[in-house]
């Protein structure tokens, strides 16, 4: 069977798996250079469509990953144009406030509709959308959906439908695991986003033979994510992007102050009974509360407060699954799965055996999701994350193209490089942007699209920042680190599967000063990736001889994008970002060198 999942939202996507296998993911945002793309994933889609032409294919089931989506937020997309002070507006007086009360938006929308800002191609009629169906009727906006690819597949599809939000999420987490796992264990699923289908938690329990999964329980009063969405726009970030951020600074706060900003502004806003998380004193208007209650506060310390609330209720939502189900094994996703702080105390509970995080839960995964959803237990498991774009294209002479891409008056190219070489070079204090087979799906570079460097030298971090990143002054960079030595870095005593940077660990104390770099600075945790050696064979080279030769089986890694534009895709991208940064090495497809002069 084939089957194409579409996620049209925030973080757009689409999915093709064929007989339970995934064949591409492509992301919206690759392709339009907006991260997170938000709404229909039109070049996605075609890219797809290509290849099915190609082989002669035609799609079985076309699944959309949410039944209930409304336009306004796909037809003005704040994430495309907003500033924070657009944010703020929208949030606050302007259109929120109104909104809750039941106040006419009208003139908001009219200012909306002339910002000539949103000048994007959105691909949807939506000029077509009568303004009455803008926050009701999902069906009609379910029909331009389904419209529009019908006509753009051209008979390639013989069935669309809708899938729910949640169930996507929810298939994701538990059939993206290896078979093995799922049979050998009672493994409950979690989700937990901002919104989807009016929900944004729900919980699941495998049938008896581990080839299903059924909802135990869901939840529309879930507002974690809402709230640290909310809190982050507060501390002048953006909203749906820059959370990590938040995450990152909660660290530096002390207990002693935070705690009396989550005492006097989150304690009391949500309850946990059962499982199922649900509102106790949260107003009605959530951003208002928030703005005028944390206005007293220093940043550092809002951000330890509402990271105590992701923690506190989180814990408390396994721990009354534990106790009522027995359930000892938990699979999470949507968008609060990458908190990965979380996943780190969540992951240290006493009766927790095992957690597994699936990579990127939010909403970009939903195109996966939707082909689970549909494949059920007729799937393959998760193996890698390398799904998006070739770095070159079939048959493409690479060395000439190369050499044309990188001119001999500024560039050296170098051919047949081997990765003992890359290794020296890291060894000495370079820092080297590597790009190689296809991208990585989701927004954590794994050593496809990657800049590394020698994770001992602390200096680096500023250099990587002066050169491309860009990047808050709080904020960590990540590590990877091979599978067969990270022990004696990390302390993993649950043998925690972290393939993907999806959970936080703590460093083993003496022997931090080797991996610094890509520690968070402040409570020297790390965020890695665990690399075996058949997930990325050239990658694991690369840090395998680095090992033999400094005694570190570790590199720093963060991701091959220009400051806030998605990751780099195909070669051109690649060469793009190189230039337009002050890296001085690129390696590619794991043979060739390219140095500015
Ligand atoms: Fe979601």
């Amino acid at each position: 069977m084939i089957y194409l999942g579409i996620n049209v939202s925030h973080g757009a996507s689409a999915c093709l798996m064929i007989n339970g296998d995934i064949k591409f993911v492509y992301q919206e945002e690759r392709f339009t250079k907006v991260k997170n793309f938000c709404g229909y994933p039109k070049i996605s889609i075609d890219k797809i469509i290509e290849y099915l032409k190609e082989e002669n294919l035609k799609i079985d089931i076309a699944a959309f990953s949410t039944i209930h989506n409304l336009p306004f937020g796909f037809m003005f997309p704040k994430n495309h144009f907003f500033t924070i002070e657009d944010q703020m507006n929208f949030y606050g007086e302007q259109f929120y406030s109104k909104f809750l009360k039941k106040k006419s938006v009208k003139s908001y929308i009219k200012k909306l509709k002339k910002d000539n800002r949103n000048k994007l191609d959105l691909y949807l009629p939506y000029h077509k959308i009568k303004e009455k169906y803008y926050f009701k009727n999902s069906k009609n906006f379910r029909e331009v959906n389904r419209k529009f690819l019908l006509k753009q597949s051209k008979n390639l599809i013989k069935k669309i439908i809708f899938l729910d939000h949640h169930s996507c999420h929810a298939s994701y987490a538990y059939y993206s695991l290896s078979r093995k796992v799922r049979e050998s264990n009672k493994i409950c699923t979690l989700t937990i986003d901002s919104e989807g289908d009016m929900l944004n938690q729900t919980v699941w329990a495998p049938s008896n033979d581990k080839k299903n999964i059924s909802k135990l329980f869901e939840s529309s009063q879930c507002d974690l994510a809402r709230i640290y969405k909310m809190t982050t726009l507060i501390l002048g970030m953006k909203p749906d992007e820059h959370e990590y951020k938040v995450m990152g600074m909660a660290p530096y706060s002390k207990s002693s102050y935070s705690d009396e900003v989550y005492n006097k502004v989150y304690k009391n806003l949500l309850d946990v009974k059962n499982g199922k998380v649900i509102h106790k004193n949260r107003p009605k208007n959530l951003y208002d509360y928030l703005k005028k209650n944390l206005m007293p506060y220093r940043f550092d310390n809002i951000c330890g407060a509402v990271q105590k609330l992701v923690e506190t209720i989180s814990i408390k939502i396994l721990s009354q699954l534990y106790k009522k189900y027995k359930f000892q094994h938990f699979s999470i996703s949507g968008g609060v799965s990458m908190n990965i702080k979380m996943n780190k105390i969540l992951s240290e509970l006493k009766f927790v055996k095992k957690i597994y995080v699936s990579p990127t839960g939010s909403d970009e995964s939903l195109s996966i999701g939707a082909c689970y959803y549909l494949a059920k237990n007729n799937s393959r498991s998760f193996e890698n994350i390398y799904l998006g774009q070739k770095l070159f294209k079939k048959n493409q002479d690479i060395l000439k193209e190369i050499k044309k891409i990188f001119p001999r008056k500024k560039y050296i190219v170098q051919d047949k490089v081997k990765s003992k070489k890359i290794a020296k070079l890291l060894k000495k204090g370079a820092i080297i942007a590597i790009a190689n087979g296809r991208e990585e799906f989701g927004s954590r570079a794994l050593g496809n699209r990657s800049i590394i460097a020698n994770p001992s030298k602390p200096e680096t971090i500023k250099i990587i920042n002066e050169m491309i990143k860009n990047r808050d002054f709080w904020m960590p960079f990540a590590l990877t680190i091979l599978e067969r030595k990270h022990k004696n870095f990390l302390i993993n005593k649950k043998n925690i599967s972290c393939e993907f940077m999806t959970i936080g660990f703590d460093t083993i104390k003496n022997k931090i000063d080797l991996i610094k770099a890509g520690t968070h600075p402040y409570d020297n945790t790390v965020r890695p990736q665990i690399l075996s050696r058949n997930k990325n064979v050239e990658y694991y080279e690369i840090i395998d001889n680095f090992y033999k030769i400094t005694g570190i089986p570790a590199v720093l890694n963060t991701s091959l994008n220009l400051h806030g534009f998605p990751i780099s895709s195909k070669i051109d991208d690649v060469a793009n970002t190189f230039k337009h940064s002050g890296l001085k090495y690129l390696f590619l497809i794991n043979k060739i060198l390219v140095i500015k002069k």
